[in-house]
């Protein structure tokens, strides 16, 4: 017993202080999933110790002292604070991470206009509090829908926080575009490689397997789109990944919580730790207007890699004419977003 608890300690390296992680829709769904993920080092890694900070509305503070229980019940090793508030000052106090979780939920009979309205109080309100409170080099990830254009709506309202520390998340859309390749190629996850998705986290998001490559039986590295034909690819594999989300939803009830909380760790360890050397990850981030022709000023998904806590995008892979429509079109829609969420919007 002594050294097993020993040898578990010693995986925990607390050489790091602590830094600040703000996890805004803490008693939510997505919340309770990537609670455990954050505090258990699955994010910033097991030698760099935490304090959460959880913040959810006023309504919700019964549940959320629950979940500070549940925190405080499992005795993580990384865990060295805990703030449960639904004021953004204290919320945002010197974070140097942001998962903007909370959010305005779709209901029944809304709109995306709707959904947009409802949503941008609440990000013009993170906006001012990261420009007002945060760590100047804080890490943003924005999760709550409609997530590229609330990741706008924050930026827009956080003029000294550079542009690039600001992200919304289409990893789920590549995780789950990654894992559609990998079962009809009869293989594990782990071997499929740059499955991309660009665009916005919508209907209108392009999956792309063009610079995809897997790993064969025999440990070859293949391109995918030597091994599924072009009807696969625009008449089933492209629906699916788009429509995935509703698909959950009708299944469970429920939307996406578990492997959307899994997929905001993936985004925010790569980005503060680093991507594996020839891999790209799908980030929403925001354009400058230097790559594949996406106007600047709208947050997109492009193909990214990490590198000392910063992204880059990936800015030379050719891009066929059919996908080169496709990422119009949801640039388009990314346009119209931004015009009904911040009218009178004349830039970054
Ligand atoms: N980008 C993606 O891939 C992706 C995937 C799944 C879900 N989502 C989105 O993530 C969001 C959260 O999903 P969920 O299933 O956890 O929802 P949920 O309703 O279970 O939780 C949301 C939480 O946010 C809180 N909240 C509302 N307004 C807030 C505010 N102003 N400040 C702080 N907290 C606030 C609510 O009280 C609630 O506890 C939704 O917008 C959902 O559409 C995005």
């Amino acid at each position: 017993m002594h050294h097993m608890a020993q040898s578990q300690q010693q995986n925990y390296k607390m050489s790091k202080s602590p830094i600040r992680v703000l996890i805004s829709g803490a008693a939510g769904q997505i919340g309770y999933a990537l609670i455990p993920l954050v505090a258990g080092g699955q994010v910033f890694g097991l030698d760099q110790p935490v304090i959460l900070h959880l913040l959810d509305i006023e309504p919700m503070k019964q549940v959320l002292q629950g979940v500070v229980m549940e925190v405080d019940d499992g005795a993580y090793p990384l865990v060295h604070g805990v703030v449960a508030t639904s004021d953004y000052q204290q919320a945002f106090n010197n974070v140097q991470a942001a998962f903007l979780v909370g959010g305005f939920p779709r209901k029944a009979g809304m709109e995306r206009k709707d959904l947009l309205e409802k949503n941008r109080p609440i990000f013009v309100d993170a906006g001012q509090a990261l420009e007002k409170y945060a760590d100047r080099n804080v890490k943003v990830l924005v999760v709550a829908n409609p997530a590229n254009t609330n990741c706008l709506v924050a930026a827009a309202h956080a003029p000294s926080i550079p542009k690039k520390n600001f992200s919304a998340m289409t990893r789920l859309d590549s995780n789950r575009a990654q894992s559609q390749v990998a079962q009809k190629l009869g293989v594990a996850p782990v071997k499929v490689k740059n499955v991309l998705v660009w665009g916005n986290h919508s209907v209108t998001q392009v999956p792309d397997v063009s610079y995809a490559t897997f790993e064969s039986a025999d440990s070859k590295q293949l391109p995918v789109a030597g091994s599924v034909d072009e009807a696969w690819v625009f008449g089933t594999f492209q629906p699916t990944v788009q429509k995935r989300g509703a698909a959950v939803i009708s299944a469970r009830g429920l939307s996406s919580a578990m492997s959307a909380a899994n997929a905001a760790k993936d985004h925010m360890r790569d980005w503060f730790l680093g991507t594996p050397a020839g891999e790209y990850v799908s980030m929403s981030v925001v354009s400058d207007g230097s790559a594949y022709g996406v106007g600047k000023d709208i947050v997109y998904s492009f193909p990214c890699v990490c590198k000392g806590g910063e992204y880059e995008i990936v800015k030379d892979l050719a891009v066929s004419d059919k996908i080169k429509e496709l990422l119009k079109k949801t640039e388009q829609e990314l346009v119209e977003e931004r015009s009904e969420a911040l009218p009178g919007f004349s830039g970054l």
